[in-house]
């Protein structure tokens, strides 16, 4: 049964037990507090002890915002509760405390990061901290090197690629990411001004190869555990400490598409704010730490890492960085960091700009090899 706020405290009666954080008798509010699109989030707290609250969050067997008449199966919280325990187990600290999977209402229960804030609305503000760009640098690269298919053999590789088969998410990112954004089709928009940019996208057969390409690695290349949607929204800060939330797109599969997203979103963050040099330096910044830090843990994992595995990687990333780009520009899901610039000239400027440099790094990924070189197309 479909969890709302009417039959939520029932709910928490019932699974009292397993999720352990409150008393018997106490008496809780609850209140809704995602703003996602796929599924619902609520804070419980104990009303007499607010100090004590938990997170759940519920899939409906639909895509939350579209209804019942968009069903999506539940099991994209089975993943998430995986991916959770995965994190836990290998990079302990940077997720929240999973308490409890129900899998049968598919909910989480886990530990309520109370006073963190979307890494997306730090950036935003202006606050590029260098040092969450190297926890989230960390963290990917302790997870895919520590699941990374020639690091831990053919037999581990099989078991996580069936406890991480979660091909509808992967189908979804396949079609808002690879494919709608460079067809016509009914989800995509974009500033008016930028239509002729789009239209010649649409016929540009290098950069459609490329593309090609890249969705083909996306769908076929089985590396490691991926988080799938590791974008600056997916990043709570507490603390000054990285939290990586919303795994429920995890799969087995290339990793530089982790950390592709995640430049990407630096990137977009990056044109944002043009003008701003103190902002965008220490973006520039951040995306170098990102990578030093990720493969600081390949290195350490196996200190006879072959050169092509980075620089594999590191491509991949590329062409997907600027796939990410592109379909935050001209696809069905845009960035606040950009939808939020009132001068509509500033913004389509930036729209070009940012447009531009993710279409170069769709088509150059192959050529490009190293950060300095990305960062050096920026100045
Ligand atoms: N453990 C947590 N502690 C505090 N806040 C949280 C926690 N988990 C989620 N949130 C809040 O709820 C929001 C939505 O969570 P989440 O991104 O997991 O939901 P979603 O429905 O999968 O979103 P989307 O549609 O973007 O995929 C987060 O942006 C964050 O503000
Ligand atoms: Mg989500």
């Amino acid at each position: 049964m479909e969890r709302n706020l009417t039959t939520l405290p029932d709910y928490l009666r019932r699974r009292h037990a397993e999720i352990r954080v409150f008393d018997a008798q106490a008496a809780l509010s609850i209140e809704e507090i995602g703003d996602g699109n796929l599924n619902t989030v609520y804070r419980v707290s104990d009303a007499e002890r607010p100090e004590r609250s938990i997170i759940l969050k519920h899939a409906p067997p639909y895509i939350k915002i579209l209804g019942p008449d968009y069903p999506l199966s539940t099991e994209r919280l089975t993943f998430e509760s995986r991916a959770l325990d995965l994190y836990n187990r290998l990079a302990s600290g940077t997720v929240p405390v999973q308490y409890d999977f129900d899998v049968d209402a598919a909910v989480i229960a886990m530990e309520d990061l109370r006073d963190a804030h979307v890494l997306r609305d730090d950036l935003i503000a202006g606050t590029a901290d260098t040092a969450i760009a190297e926890q989230v640098g960390q963290f990917m690269g302790i997870v895919h090197s520590q699941t990374y298919v020639d690091n831990i053999g053919n037999a581990t590789a099989q078991h996580y690629r069936q406890q991480f088969a979660n091909v509808t998410m992967q189908a979804i990112t396949a079609d808002y990411v690879f494919t709608f954004p460079f067809t016509e089709h009914k989800t995509n928009f974009w500033t008016p001004g930028l239509d002729p940019d789009v239209q010649h996208l649409k016929v540009d057969t290098d950069f459609l190869r490329q593309v090609e390409h890249l969705k083909r690695t996306f769908l076929t290349v089985q590396q490691g555990v991926i988080h799938g949607d590791l974008h600056t929204g997916s990043v709570l800060v507490q603390d000054n400490t990285a939290k990586v939330i919303d795994a429920e797109f995890a799969f087995y599969g290339p990793v530089g598409f982790d950390l592709g997203l995640y430049w990407a979103n630096y990137f977009l963050s990056y044109f944002s704010h043009q003008g701003n040099l103190r902002v965008q330096s220490a973006l520039k910044t951040a995306v170098g730490q990102v990578w030093d830090t990720y493969t600081a843990e390949f290195t350490m994992v196996d200190a006879g890492l072959k050169s092509e595995t980075l620089s594999n990687i590191f491509q991949d990333a590329v062409g997907f960085a600027g796939l990410e780009m592109l379909r935050r520009l001209i696809g069905a899901a845009h960035v606040k960091d950009i939808e939020g610039i009132v001068d509509l000239s500033r913004k389509l400027r930036i729209e070009r700009t940012a447009l531009q440099f993710g279409t170069t790094l769709v088509k150059q990924h192959q050529s490009l090899s190293d950060v300095a070189a990305i960062l050096a197309m920026l100045s």
